[in-house]
């Protein structure tokens, strides 16, 4: 039997946090339990019909089954740039500034791959999606987290990074509205983001995958895009994934400053062959038609995220009610660490939790919940953890 030694890069990596999960959930799943899954963000309700169907249709034109364009079809990007400039009032050149995804997945995964030499330095506002870490460690970049604490309301304190730092690093990633506490960003954070990052010749990477998940439609999130200044520094991450339902479709974009999507394009020009064409005509229908059904979505979540919040404040559990995304960032009941809280309650209860911790160590003493179940489960995996 031959030996292959992994490459350092894997074998120092922990296992990926949702596989990980997937790997517990399977475990007690094969002991007979009723699974109620709250951990990865993937939504339950279907993909609209009308983005099907036009899947259907363009599935049948040969053109479509050949290679895809690198950057994305013009249609598509156009498609993007409409919809950018609807909902964010943000002018993008087509043919500049966006750059099609296999997910926005992809895009983070792949970005720091065509800016981060190795030794380069990276600042992660933490707890994050974790892709922005690895990705960073996959270049041979270093890190340094920045924590998003309660009380500043889960912003960066960018003020309290000193000028050292600033001045050693070559990109920030930020999310918002934040998976996992699902806080939102100010105006006024993302001016002083741009005015930091400026000054100190910066990369944004902002990952705007949940703008579309909000509550209050007089105060939507909004994209760093807007702020004056952006385009100089920013790249945006978005994906057609959570808003409309289609994590499985993998389809999204990375949308700003050109030289960064020119960057990118060039990493992914090397490594894949862009999205099936058919699946960026039916992209294009979604971008097109989607907000009403994005409404209907909205107003599922609403409902489920005060069911859960009723239900989490009934038995005790602090948590943060959101205004945008489709978490709740809850705090662990005392006596428990978040790891051993979510452990127990999967074991026992058979209901699928995310420990704040997998998304840093800022995570600790949290954990997530995702309302990707209808109501009845909801309320029926929130009585099971009170009878913990
Ligand atoms: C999650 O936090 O559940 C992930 O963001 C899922 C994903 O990869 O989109």
């Amino acid at each position: 039997m031959s030996d292959f030694k992994l490459a350092d890069r894997l074998s120092t990596l922990p296992p990926y946090l949702f596989a990980a999960i997937d790997k517990a959930k399977a475990e007690v799943a094969a002991q007979g339990m009723d699974i109620i899954s709250l951990g990865i963000g993937d939504p339950d309700l279907p993909t609209p019909d009308f983005i099907i169907d036009a899947l259907h249709v363009a599935a049948k034109k040969p053109r479509n089954h050949q290679y895809p364009s690198y950057v994305g079809m013009l249609a598509y990007r156009q498609a993007v740039a409409d919809w950018y400039k609807e909902r964010f009032t943000v002018d993008l050149d087509v043919t500049t500034e966006i750059v099609s995804l296999i997910g926005s997945k992809e895009g983070i995964a792949h970005f720091p791959l065509a800016y981060t030499n190795p030794g380069d330095l990276a600042l992660i506002a933490t707890p994050n999606y974790p892709v922005y870490g690895i990705a960073t460690n996959f270049a041979g970049g270093e890190i340094e987290y920045l924590p998003l604490l309660e009380e500043n309301d889960f912003l960066v304190d960018l003020d309290a990074v000193s000028n050292d730092t600033w001045a050693k690093a070559k990109m920030i990633f930020v999310c918002y509205p934040n998976n996992p506490t699902a806080a939102c960003a100010t105006r006024k954070f993302y001016d002083r983001l741009i005015e930091k990052a400026k000054e100190f010749n910066v990369i944004v990477v902002s990952d705007a995958a949940y703008t579309e998940i909000y509550y209050d439609p007089e105060n939507k999130p909004i994209s760093i895009l807007e702020c004056e200044g952006a385009k100089d520094v920013a790249i945006e991450f978005h994906s057609l994934s959570k808003t409309y339902n289609m994590t499985g479709w993998r389809i999204g974009m990375a949308v700003g400053n050109s030289n960064l999507i020119a960057g990118l394009g060039k990493i992914k020009e090397n490594m894949d062959s862009g999205i099936f064409q058919a699946v960026q005509e039916a992209g294009i229908a979604a971008l097109k038609e989607g907000e009403p059904y994005a409404e209907r979505f909205r107003a599922v979540y609403k409902e489920r995220r005060d069911v859960v919040s009723a239900a989490l404040s009934k038995v005790g559990i602090q948590h943060r009610v959101p205004d945008a995304s489709f978490y709740i960032w809850c705090h662990t009941p005392k006596g428990y660490t978040s790891s051993e809280f979510v452990t127990n309650v999967l074991k026992q209860t058979g209901v699928v939790l995310t420990p704040g911790p997998g998304f840093g160590t800022p995570g600790e003493g949290y954990f997530r919940i995702s309302l990707t179940v209808n109501n009845e489960r909801l309320e029926e995996a929130v009585s099971r953890i009170s009878n913990l």
